[in-house]
Parts: C-alpha cells; sequence; structure tokens
C-alpha cells in the first residue's frame, strides 16, 4: 500500500530535536523524503541515519532559521536534490521563560528572530516552487501558550499567537494557489524541551505532575501524537483544511474553571 505522504518532498525545521525528529519520522514512514534542517549538526545527522536506517531518503541541512542566506541555500539544496518542496513544517523554536518584565530586549528578539523570522524566511524560499506546482502544505507548529494566558512564558507566547495569525493572513492569500497553510498547538509535550524546562525548576516531580493534572485527558501529550496531527495536515487527506489551528492538549485550551475548593 503507498504511503500516505507518497512521493512529497518536505521540509521539516528544527528537525534535530524532539517533536521535529518525530514528524520526520512518521513522514519517512509514509513515503516523504524528508529535509532534515536544524543549526545543530549533530542532531541532523543522528535524524538523518535515523531516517535512512527505516530505507528512507533523508538530507541534513546544517542551517540556521534566522539567517536568509542559509535558509535560500537550504531550500534550494533540497528542491535540487530531490525534487521542488510540497510541504514545509515550521517546527524549530526555542521557548525563554519569564514574565514580560524580565525579559531582556536581546532575549525577545532572539525568541522572535528564531520563532516568527525563522518561519517567514522558509515560507519566503518555498512558496514560489509551491506556486509553481500548484500545490503546497505550510504547517506552522505554534502552541497553546499562543491561544492562553499561560503565566511566565510573556515572549514565547507571543511569537506562537503571531504564528497563528500568520497561518490565517497566508492561508486566505495562497488558496487561489492551492497551497494550504495551517497551525498545530500542542499542549504540553513529553519531549526534550519539556525535560529541560522541568530540569531547570525547583522541584520537577511536582510540576510535571501539575502538568498532567492540567490536561483533561489526565496526562501530556506524546510526540507521536503531535507528528499524527501534522502528517494529516501534509498529506492529501486534508484537502479542504486550510487557515485551522489544530489544537493537540488533552483539552486544555477549551476547559471551563474548575470548580473552587
Ligand atoms: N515540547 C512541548 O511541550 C511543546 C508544547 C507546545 C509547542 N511546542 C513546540 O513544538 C516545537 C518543537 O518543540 P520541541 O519540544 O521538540 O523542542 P526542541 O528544543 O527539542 O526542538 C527544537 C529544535 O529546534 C532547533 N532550533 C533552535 N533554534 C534553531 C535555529 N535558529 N535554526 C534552526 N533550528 C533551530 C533546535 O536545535 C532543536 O533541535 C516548537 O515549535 C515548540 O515551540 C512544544
Amino acid at each position: 500500500m503507498a504511503g500516505r505522504l507518497e512521493g512529497k518532498i518536505a521540509l521539516i525545521t528544527g528537525a534535530g530535536n524532539g517533536i521535529g525528529a518525530g514528524i520526520a519520522r512518521r513522514f519517512a514512514e509514509e513515503g516523504a523524503r524528508v529535509g532534515v534542517l536544524d543549526v545543530l549538526e549533530e542532531r541532523v545527522n543522528e535524524t538523518v541515519e535515523a531516517l535512512i536506517a527505516l530505507g528512507a531518503e533523508a538530507l541534513g541541512l546544517v542551517c540556521d532559521v534566522r539567517e536568509h542566506v542559509q535558509v535560500e541555500w537550504a531550500v534550494k539544496t533540497l528542491s535540487e536534490t530531490f525534487a521542488p518542496i510540497n510541504v514545509v513544517v515550521n517546527n524549530a523554536a526555542v521557548m525563554p521563560s519569564g514574565m514580560l518584565h524580565e525579559t531582556e530586549p536581546d532575549e525577545w528578539e532572539h525568541v522572535f528572530a528564531v520563532n516568527v523570522r525563522g518561519a517567514y524566511l522558509v515560507n519566503r524560499a518555498v512558496i514560489p516552487q509551491m506556486i509553481m506546482q500548484g500545490n503546497g502544505s505550510i504547517i506552522h507548529i505554534a502552541s497553546v501558550s499562543g491561544m492562553l494566558g499561560l503565566p511566565g512564558l510573556a515572549a514565547y507566547s507571543t511569537t506562537k499567537g503571531a504564528l497563528i495569525a500568520l497561518t490565517r493572513a497566508m492561508s486566505t492569500d495562497y488558496a487561489p494557489n492551492g497551497i494550504r497553510v495551517n497551525s498545530v498547538s500542542p499542549g504540553t509535550i513529553d519531549s526534550p524541551m519539556l525535560h529541560e524546562f522541568l530540569g531547570a525548576q525547583a522541584d520537577p516531580d511536582s510540576l510535571r505532575a501539575e502538568f498532567d493534572a492540567m490536561h483533561p485527558i489526565g496526562r501530556i501529550g506524546s510526540i507521536d501524537e503531535v507528528a499524527n496531527v501534522v502528517l494529516f495536515l501534509a498529506s492529501d487527506e486534508s484537502s479542504f483544511v486550510t487557515g485551522a489551528n489544530y489544537t493537540v492538549d488533552g483539552g486544555l485550551s477549551v476547559k471551563g474553571d474548575q470548580p473552587q475548593d
């Protein structure tokens, strides 16, 4: 049976680790040829080796998404090596914590440069190829923090809200070209980013239990649970879906107020 992404060329940013590496694996399992883009060379190589071990075709692209020239190079290299790009997943991100008054101007600019400018540069480089082909699927990995007032994540949450707005703007602009643009907003996901965040806290175990309890389903999500939704949006199964923001959050974003003790 043909894979759900057979014949597609997919570029995934931040694919060296965590959710991005999980998406790369699911895409490869479904027949896509995958461009593994990340700023960390060692991580790029690890992901590419894992995909090749699955029997997939994959190309490593060591690139900083903040850098215009590097992004242009990565998009050109992937499309010349395989074929024009059909699917882009803008997943690369950094997540500094802190309230607004605790966030230094350089840190504010850094998180915007990776999370928002990075997606802008990648999309800008790929869209001419998608227009030429008359099809494409772009997925922004946002976050429920871009929809809710989660505490202590001011800069990060603002970038994720920006990606949800960008999804809507682009979906309208490019629908006539056959390009669909959607976002996926995970709740808390069991991932290296989460482990790093928890590791920096005073009591990681009780915070982890709080995260589990915060999601109505009673636990945090897995990388595969995010990757499966991204796979659907990348595939032609979602051919009438554009401008959507899919939450993958165990019900967190629709939870009403909790009864008081
Ligand atoms: N883990 C969670 O609980 C969670 C929840 C909601 C949303 N998300 C989102 O999911 C996505 C993946 O998160 P993750 O948990 O796998 O994080 P992660 O830190 O494990 O992975 C992010 C990847 O992005 C790469 N990256 C960072 N800066 C880069 C740059 N300038 N250029 C290229 N690559 C760069 C990193 O090297 C890393 O491999 C992010 O967009 C994140 O905001 C994660």
